[in-house]
């Protein structure tokens, strides 16, 4: 990783650092600043990491400026085309295509591990009916530590395996019992007879009244948006699992802390907004006024759905949740869906619009998600779970490549002070 033959030199007062410079296989070379507050006596500023490199790390790649995004090397169009979402979850955590018996038997433990604890059930009894998914994730997914006793020693590379195998497996059934609650309905066990996406939606849509048949090319369309969303480089949701688990915290806890990051609108809560924000425009007469607004620095109001960190381009995933988009719709008979109508010439206008050009504003994934997640019957507050449960394999490899790495140090930023110095305590008669 490192090339000693390339170092950056660092100038401060006339004193020189040499700072080695270490070569990715992909992505800009970085400088590595490890020694330089011991050296030089110096921190690095960068609120929101927009320069800073957190971790090495062989999972997933993006190039914005390409908009490309690789998983363990293979592009996301690809895996979204030909994979489905299990066999995802098996290159993120090992770190290449499973043979077809790796594959069988991944399934087949994945798929033993889909109830959850019993007991469990009460935890989503204690919460009000309406409360968000969203909330019942984090609390139920944090309780899973105080459930799952044999798997939250972290020093132990079996009960890590093991808990990976626990939390990809059981957050469909978590969050579908999240929504079942929040509509009053009874929780629907898993069914092992059916694929990843399938007990998903049999668990969301099924009652113990009715038969439910899940439609094939739904339960595609679901696979689909579990693997655009499974990973995402050192996002910030990631980001946050990565900093719980530096200090030793268990594997729950740490997912747990994810959720609570993923939730926000700037994040996953973003598909969620995106819709609101479609249907708050309601026609494409309005798009106009909604763009001028997004433009206006006084205005806090951004659309939703556009923009990335990373991305300067396309979002790859965009492109693929767009045309499954169509798909759906096309399906489900649902001709001029309004909000796919929305959708389209928002897109056009503000690509075609020189604010969004020169910012290099793009759509995102969660541009057309809610769409498609809308038509197959979820409501906006299961958006945003089900980027989660989509996401937890990503966390978790990233939570093992973590703990894999001997060299793992607690996370701990440092900060550039401005408030007061050292002052007196004084009494309070006398302030
Ligand atoms: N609408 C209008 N202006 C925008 C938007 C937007 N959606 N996004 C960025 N900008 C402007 C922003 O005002 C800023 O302008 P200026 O340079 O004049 O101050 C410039 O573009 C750069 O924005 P930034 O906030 O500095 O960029 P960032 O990298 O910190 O933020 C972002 C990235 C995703 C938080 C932001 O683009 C955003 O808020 N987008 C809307 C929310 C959204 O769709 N989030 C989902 C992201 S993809 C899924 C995920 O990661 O969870």
């Amino acid at each position: 990783m490192t090339d000693s033959s390339k170092t950056a030199t660092l100038t401060i007062d006339g004193t020189s650092y040499d700072l080695p410079l270490l070569s990715p296989t992909a992505g800009p070379n970085v400088i590595d600043i490890r020694k330089l507050y011991a050296d030089a006596g110096v921190f690095t500023y960068d609120p929101g990491y927009t320069s800073t490199a957190s971790c090495d790390s062989t999972i997933t790649f993006i190039d914005g400026a390409k908009g490309e995004l690789l998983h363990r090397g293979y592009p996301i169009d690809q895996l979204a085309e030909k994979s489905h979402y299990l066999e995802v979850c098996y290159l993120l955590l090992y770190g290449n295509l499973p043979t077809a018996s790796d594959l069988e038997e991944f399934e087949a433990t994945i798929t033993r591990h889909t109830m959850i604890h019993e007991q469990m059930h009460n935890f989503f009894r204690g919460f009000r009916r309406d409360a968000h998914p969203m909330a019942t994730m984090v609390g139920v997914v944090g309780a899973m530590s105080a459930f799952y006793h044999d798997s939250t020693d972290i020093s132990d590379p079996r009960q890590r395996e093991i808990a990976s195998h626990r939390m990809i497996a059981k957050m469909p059934t978590i969050a579908a019992m999240a929504y079942k609650y929040s509509i009053g309905q009874p929780f629907v066990y898993p069914r092992n007879d059916l694929d990843y996406a399938s007990n998903f939606l049999h668990m969301c849509f099924a009652v113990p009244a009715e038969q439910y048949e899940v439609d094939p090319i739904l339960s595609r369309a679901m696979d689909r948006i579990f693997i655009l969303h499974a990973d995402h480089e050192q996002n910030a949701s990631t980001s946050t699992v990565r900093l719980a688990s530096s200090s030793g915290a268990n594997p729950f806890a740490c997912i747990a802390a994810g959720i609570a990051c993923l939730w926000g609108p700037a994040h996953g809560g973003a598909n969620q907004a995106c819709l609101e924000m479609l249907k708050e425009i309601g026609s494409v007469e309005r798009i106009p006024e909604f763009i001028a607004r997004a433009k206006d620095k006084d205005d806090p109001f951004r659309l939703m759905g556009f923009g990335h960190r990373v991305y300067k381009n396309f979002d790859p995933r965009a492109k693929v949740m767009k045309q499954s988009a169509d798909e759906v719709l096309d399906l489900l008979g649902i001709e001029n869906n309004p909000v796919l109508q929305v959708a389209k010439e928002l897109e056009k206008q503000a690509l075609e619009d020189p604010y969004f050009a020169d910012k290099k504003l793009f759509p995102n994934v969660d541009f057309y998600s809610g769409i498609i997640l809308e038509a197959m019957g979820f409501p906006t507050s299961m958006f945003t779970p089900i980027f989660a449960l989509s996401r937890t394999v990503g966390w978790i490899s990233q939570w093992k490549e973590q703990l894999s790495d001997p060299a793992h140090k607690i996370g701990r930023p440092r900060q550039l002070y401005l408030g007061e110095t050292a002052r007196n305590y004084i009494d309070v008669e006398d302030r």
